[in-house]
This record gives structure tokens, sequence and C-alpha cells, in this order.
């Protein structure tokens, strides 16, 4: 079964992705975080993230997000150029100025503007394109109608986060719209959404019906893998959380500024691990580095 760690803005970036990579292994994808255009420029922190030689060695997808044909050329030209030929296309962020914007799931309401993106691909035979996409923004039809586009579309798959837009992360991933959206859709596709645990995800009801399909590919995970890193590896647990924490801490050190650039960015590192509640709430209510490393210690003191 394919596994792909979900992209997460602000907590799966190239050092991250690196790291979990190397310590942990098991994940056949790692998707970056959306390359984006603000202000009528490509985020240079974006094109940074994505540069070949940060990401080497580990299996990683260039994501975009875009608004219709003109933006996501300009993106894949930034992209194509750094020397990638795998992209994903976003159809599911649902944060509410990409919406607006006609980004993210807010591109499923506008078929038009997928049919650009359609052609666009079409230029770029050289790539190997995916979709990462939700529901719909406000139902699903919105996400039905847009399958008619992308099913004539050359996709590697579709993976499918069966929320809707405007439910934003509020109730649960629904299966059963998966696997109606399963059935109409030619492509191969992988499911993503609440994912905690492989075995109780394999053995749900819902989801053994999904094996059944001959186009289900797999899974892509997010905030069940920065929860616990080592979920898809036999290894100890905290040993080697450790090392994927001295990496991010050495990386945060060596590269940012004073507390308070150092600190929210170890703090993201924590805000969803599965770890001992008292020590998580100490980790992150810490203002300085000492007394950062003073509740770092309790965690990990005695378990090497
Ligand atoms: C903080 C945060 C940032 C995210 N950033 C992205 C992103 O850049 N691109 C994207 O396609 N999805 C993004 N997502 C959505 C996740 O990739 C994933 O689809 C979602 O969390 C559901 O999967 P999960 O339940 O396994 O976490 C983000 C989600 C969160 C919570």
């Amino acid at each position: 079964m394919y596994i792909a760690f979900a992209p997460l803005q602000g907590y799966t970036d190239a050092i991250y992705r690196q790291a979990h990579n190397h310590i942990f292994g098991g994940v056949d994808e790692y998707y970056t975080p959306f390359v984006r255009i603000e202000k009528g420029e490509i985020r240079r922190k974006d094109l940074r993230d994505i540069s070949p030689s940060i990401n080497a060695g580990t299996p990683t997808v260039p994501q975009v997000i875009a608004n219709g044909g003109e933006e996501f050329a300009r993106l894949c030209d930034a992209i194509e150029q750094q020397g990638w030929s795998r992209i994903d296309i976003n159809m599911g962020c649902p944060f509410p100025m990409q919406v607006k914007a006609g980004r993210g799931s807010g591109l499923l309401q506008h078929p038009d503007k997928i049919e650009e993106i359609r052609k666009e691909m079409f230029l770029r035979s050289e790539v190997t394109f995916s979709i990462k996409m939700r529901l719909g923004q406000d139902d699903e039809q919105e996400g039905l109608a847009a399958l008619q586009i992308i099913n004539d579309m050359q996709l590697m798959h579709v993976t499918l986060h069966p929320r809707l837009g405007k439910q934003q992360y509020k109730g649960t991933a629904n299966k059963e719209s998966f696997l109606r959206f399963m059935e109409q859709c030619r492509h191969p596709m992988v499911y993503n959404g609440d994912i905690v645990d492989i075995d109780a995800f394999s053995s749900d009801t819902v989801s053994k019906e999904f094996f059944k399909n001959s186009n289900f590919k797999g899974i892509m995970i997010g905030r069940g893998l920065l929860a616990r890193p080592w979920m898809l590896s036999d290894k100890e647990p905290l040993a080697v959380l450790r090392s994927l924490h001295e990496t991010i801490y050495r990386h945060a050190t060596q590269n940012l500024c004073g507390d308070s650039q150092i600190l929210p960015h170890l703090h993201a590192f924590w805000e969803y691990a599965d770890i001992d509640h008292k020590i998580k709430k100490a980790i992150l209510k810490s203002t300085s580095l000492p007394r950062y490393k003073e509740a770092i210690a309790k965690l990990f003191c005695g378990q090497q």
C-alpha cells in the first residue's frame, strides 16, 4: 500500500521531511506545503523549501496552489526550472483567504478554471501530476462536477480528503463519500483524513471496502504522523523521537535568531505530538530556551 506524508504548512518543511525520512522511513512520498503566488510573486520561501539540494535523497513532491491556468503555468515553470518533473495540485485548502481567491477547495467551485489547468497540464507531458482535493467547498456536487474534468487529465493519482472546504477540520472525514467518489474516478485513489493508526484504519468496516476497489492505491497521513512520527517504523518511539528532535533543534538554533524566533519553531514541532500531557504543556509554555531544554530533558530523561 502506497503511504504518503501529507503536506502541513508550518510543520513539514524540508528539514523535517529529510529528518523524518532518514530516521524513520516507511513513507513513499513526502508532499511539500503548497508553493503559492502572493502579491503577484511566487514566494521565495516556498521555492527555497523545494530546492532540490535540500530535498536530495527524500522522495519529495512539490505542491502548487493556483486559481487558474495562468498562476498554474507560472508555478509549474518555476518548479520545472528547478529540475522537478513531479507536481501535486492543491484543490483542497480550506483557508478562507485562499478559498476567496478561488484557490484550494475554492477552485472546486470554478470548473472553467480547472479546465484551464487541464489545458496547461496537457502542454507539460514530461511532468507527472497528481491532485489533492476535498469533496467540494460547499457541497459534494462541486467535487463530482470537477471530477468530470479531472477524469480527462493524465494523473498519477487523486488524493481525496473527504470533508467539505466549509467544514475546515470539523466533524469526521466521510469514508462513505470517499467510496462514492472512487466509484466515479478513473484514476488511482489515495485516501486522506484522520488516520492515527494503520491497523485501526485497515480493520475499519468502511476502509475494508476501499481495498475491494482496484483503483484504491493507498493512504496519506498528516496530523497522525506529526503526533506519532514513529507510526510506520518498529523502532522504540522515544529514542527515535529524540533523534528527530535533535535535528530540528540543531537546525533551529543554528539558523534562527534569538528565543523569539527559535521557540515558536520548536513549539510547532510538539504541537501535535502524542506525548505525556503535562510535559507537553511545559514544553509549549516555555518562554526561554533554558526552560524549553528543562522540559525536553524531562521527556527524554532515562530513555536511552
Ligand atoms: C496546519 C495545517 C497545514 C496544512 N497545509 C497543507 C498544505 O500546504 N497543502 C495541503 O494540500 N494540505 C495541507 N493541509 C491538509 C493536510 O495535508 C491533510 O489533508 C489534513 O490535515 C487531513 O489529513 P490528516 O487528518 O491525516 O491530518 C494542512 C493541514 C493543517 C492542519
